[in-house]
């Protein structure tokens, strides 16, 4: 078999790209599809974790990255700009630096993990903090696309959507099958839009025989589609879903609709601890904001509300490298023993002796 060519490559004839748009890629996409036999008992079913944070910067926006970015520079951009979180920018200012395209970053002033600060300060990037969230960066970042020349490639930026949508893909395709049930954390509301436009396609075309439920989950203090309501001041731990007015609201509210699907809130709380149990029992490190998804099938599985015998797959959206003070900021001290260099007294505080 020959490696890995990316998502623009391997998924060509389902992306709006022609012979004459570059292909910008870091090799992103083909992520790990873990089955979990921790979640799997609790639901007792069948549950698989797709681990986006092994994409080439952390996190599943390198697949709308690609995608966009080899758009933009296919007609023309000199300059690119988003809104971010933190991971759209980690993963942006990538891909404009393959592309030679100048990125323009807006993140909200003292709310973006610091890894992800640091991908887009190597990247190159003119970092512009916003005093105000993610939904003021995005007004001003669609303000600077509407009146300068500078594309917007955030996920209001359809082909942004069209590359993530390839997460669904590969996923149909290891299994070989639709699963019954995707869960995913829900922020800007792109992701869980984009998965629902690939299962569909892949039903619609006969790949697949059936599409999924999607089950969304946002974090309690900043769950506007769990609200019915736009929030003014978001607020959650897991800072890369801190957004109070989803750009694709609407197309959320389709894809929970239409695949029967939902869309509920997780606490901090119950995030924070779904992020070290997914750590102790599967090896799998992810940042706050990508266990709300974990969190929400926990919180399901308890409250009796997961079926029996259910395929269940599962996105976890970014690394936890990227933000380690939240999980370290609730562990008394890293350092459980420190002792001289010696087996005896080694053997004796590792509890072998
Ligand atoms: N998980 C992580 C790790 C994210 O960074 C995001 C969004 C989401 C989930 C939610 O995905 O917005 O498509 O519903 N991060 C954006 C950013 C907002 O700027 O990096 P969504």
């Amino acid at each position: 078999a020959q490696p890995w060519r990316g998502v623009i490559t391997e998924y060509r004839e389902w992306l709006p790209v022609t012979d004459a748009t570059p292909t910008i890629t870091l090799g992103e996409g083909g992520t790990p599809l873990v089955h979990s036999s921790w979640l799997s008992e609790i639901v007792r079913g069948d549950v698989f974790i797709k681990v986006e944070g092994d994409n080439p910067t952390g996190s599943f926006k390198d697949r709308g990255m690609t995608a966009a970015i080899s758009v933009a520079a296919g007609e023309g951009a000199k300059a690119v700009v988003c809104a971010s979180t933190g991971n759209t920018s980690a993963s942006m200012t990538a891909y404009a630096a393959r592309a030679g395209l100048t990125p323009i970053v807006l993140v909200p002033h003292g709310k973006i993990a610091a890894g992800k600060m640091a991908q887009a300060v190597m990247h190159g990037a003119d970092i512009i903090q916003v005093r105000g969230g993610f939904d003021e960066c995005l007004q001003v970042s669609r303000a600077l696309a509407k009146d300068y020349p500078v594309a917007l490639v955030n996920s209001v930026n359809p082909v942004r959507l069209e590359g993530q949508k390839t997460a669904a893909f590969e996923i149909v395709d290891v299994l070989g099958k639709a699963p019954d049930i995707h869960v995913l954390p829900v922020g800007n509301a792109g992701n869980i839009s984009a998965y629902w436009m690939g299962f569909r396609q892949y039903a619609d075309a006969g790949v697949a025989d059936h599409r999924p439920a999607l089950w969304g989950f946002q974090a309690a203090g900043a769950a506007p589609l769990v609200r019915g309501e736009i929030v003014r001041e978001p607020d959650t731990v897991a800072t890369a879903i801190r957004i109070g007015n989803p750009a694709s609201w609407s197309l959320a509210e389709a894809a929970r609709d239409e695949s029967g699907g939902r869309i509920d809130a997780v606490t901090d709380e119950q995030i924070l601890d779904a992020q070290r149990e997914l750590g102790a029992h599967e090896g799998v490190f992810v940042e706050p904001a990508s266990a709300a998804g974990v969190a929400g099938l926990l919180a399901a599985a308890r409250a009796g509300e997961v079926a029996t015998g259910q395929t269940i797959t599962i996105t976890v959206t970014g690394h936890g490298l990227k933000d380690i003070d939240t999980p370290l900021s609730r562990i008394e001290s890293i350092v459980d023993d420190v002792i001289d260099p010696s087996v005896e007294a080694a053997a004796e505080v590792a509890g072998l002796a």
